[in-house]
């Protein structure tokens, strides 16, 4: 299982499309397409909001799981510029149990932002916050009842009557229209179809058959609605734990999970971020990082890695390794610094993740200093090819979170990383 072990786009995807070589299924268990994940191959780049990052091997099993929230028209779009790149998509599969992004889901994401006003969380408007609560509230359309158009009429005109007086606004807006809703949705229902399966059931064949199933997580753990930095979080649980739910597995089919994490932090959007740099370390880092969302364009927040954060991921999701991606970008920084404990706002040490949101808003970094590095390492391959300090900056890391490091990212190419024995 792959999990992001910050705030999202630790480069998830990379390190998906590295290990999809070697597994029969991958299978998304969270989140919708409000994740953007990208791989660079042979210098093209790609980016999945949906479509799980293993779909560049011809044939492979690809799973939307039905934990995920799937706009059809998006994943239609995905799906087409695939095709345009003569992509073979033969092997994705989606869940029937999968609920559906909805207009007034879109709608209610982007007024609900607009509402909040200087409080907002910076979703990614996708209409993810309010399908979770359709879907919670029993509400919610599945990716089955675009199957059935009766059906389908009814279910959308039972979630749009509590929702009466917030779309009230929208009255008159053609997206809204029962009819013109039902048959949109029963057009993606009919060029979907051949995708719908059973989606937890590919699993365990695979699974019984001692075939190798890759959980690919979107979002991160600091962003988990129960673990993350509540409320400027997302509404699904990017945490290990919740794969078994979002693919329908049992924690006992479960034989690694990799925490994903950058050299550094970054965030996109609203809420807490201790190490966050607002001078030119934070520039050079967004710079050489190229740290602009994959999704909605915008810039990412940067700043040093936070071991406080790392640790806590490390135990949450129970990590049996680690991937350090981005190394590169720390080249010509001198000194790197680490955030290893917070102190509050009132002078106390903190030396864990404070679950109290005060606390943590109040609470700032304290660092450890390591000598930096200037070389280039994007071509390096093994270990020994690593200047030293970048070589003791990975086993501060180790010797910090007690998880060892299995891969290390020196390049945004699918062949820039270095692997640990
Ligand atoms: P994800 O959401 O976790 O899959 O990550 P994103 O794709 O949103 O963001 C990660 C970005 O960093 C992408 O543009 C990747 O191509 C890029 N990337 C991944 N690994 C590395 C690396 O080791 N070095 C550099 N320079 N870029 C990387
Ligand atoms: P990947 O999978 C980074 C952030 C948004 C916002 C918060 C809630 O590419 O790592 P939402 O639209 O989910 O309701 O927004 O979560 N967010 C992400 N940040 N990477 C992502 O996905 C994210 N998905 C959501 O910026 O702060
Ligand atoms: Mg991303």
């Amino acid at each position: 299982m792959i999990v992001g072990a910050q705030w999202g786009d630790e480069g998830k995807g990379k390190v998906v499309d590295l290990l999809a070589e070697r597994a029969d299924v991958v299978i998304r268990f969270q989140g919708g397409n409000n994740a953007g994940h990208t791989i660079v191959r042979d210098g093209e780049e790609f980016k999945f909001h949906l479509i799980p990052s293993g779909i560049l091997y011809p044939g492979k099993t690809c799973a939307i799981g039905n934990g995920v929230v799937v706009d059809p028209g998006v994943l239609i779009g995905e799906l087409e510029g695939l095709r345009r790149k003569r992509i073979d998509i033969s092997g994705l599969r989606i869940s029937a149990n999968a609920h559906l992004i909805m207009p007034y889901h879109v709608i209610l994401d982007t007024e609900g932002e607009a509402k909040l006003g200087k409080l907002e969380i910076g979703t990614t408007k996708r209409g993810i916050g309010p399908c979770y609560t359709d879907k919670a509230a029993r509400l919610g359309i599945r990716v089955q009842d675009m199957l059935d158009p009766k059906i389908l009429r009814k279910k959308i005109f039972a979630a749009l009557e509590p929702k009466k007086q917030l779309l009230r606004p929208f009255e008159r807006d053609p997206r809204l229209d029962l009819h013109a809703m039902t048959e949109e949705y029963q057009g993606y229902g009919h060029r979907l179809e051949p995708y719908i399966a059973d989606t937890a059931r590919i699993c365990w064949d695979a699974l019984d058959a001692d075939r190798t199933v890759l959980f690919e997580g979107a979002q991160a753990t600091l962003l988990d609605i129960d673990h993350g930095t509540y409320p400027f979080v997302t509404s699904s649980n990017p945490v290990a734990g919740s794969a078994c739910v979002g693919a329908g597995v049992g924690p006992t089919d479960i034989d690694e999970v990799w925490g994903v994490c950058k050299a550094y932090a970054t965030r996109v959007g609203a809420g807490p971020f201790p190490t966050e740099l607002d001078d030119e370390v934070g520039t050079h880092l967004r710079d050489k990082g190229h740290e602009f969302g994959t999704t909605t364009g915008r810039e990412r927040r940067c700043g040093w890695l936070d071991m406080v954060g790392l640790r806590y991921a490390s135990r949450l999701n129970r990590l049996s390794a680690l991937a350090i991606t981005k190394l590169d970008v720390l080249a010509g920084l001198d000194p790197i610094r680490v955030a290893v404990r917070y102190r509050s706002s009132e002078g106390a040490v903190l030396d864990e993740f404070p679950y109290h949101q005060t606390v943590l808003h109040g609470a700032s970094a304290e660092y450890e200093e390591l000598p930096g590095f200037d070389e280039d390492v994007g071509a390096c391959r093994t270990p020994d090819d690593l200047p030293k300090a970048a070589r003791d900056y990975l086993a501060f890391i180790e010797d910090h979170t007690g998880v060892p490091i299995r891969m290390v990212g020196v390049g945004p190419g699918r062949e820039q990383m270095v692997t640990f024995g």
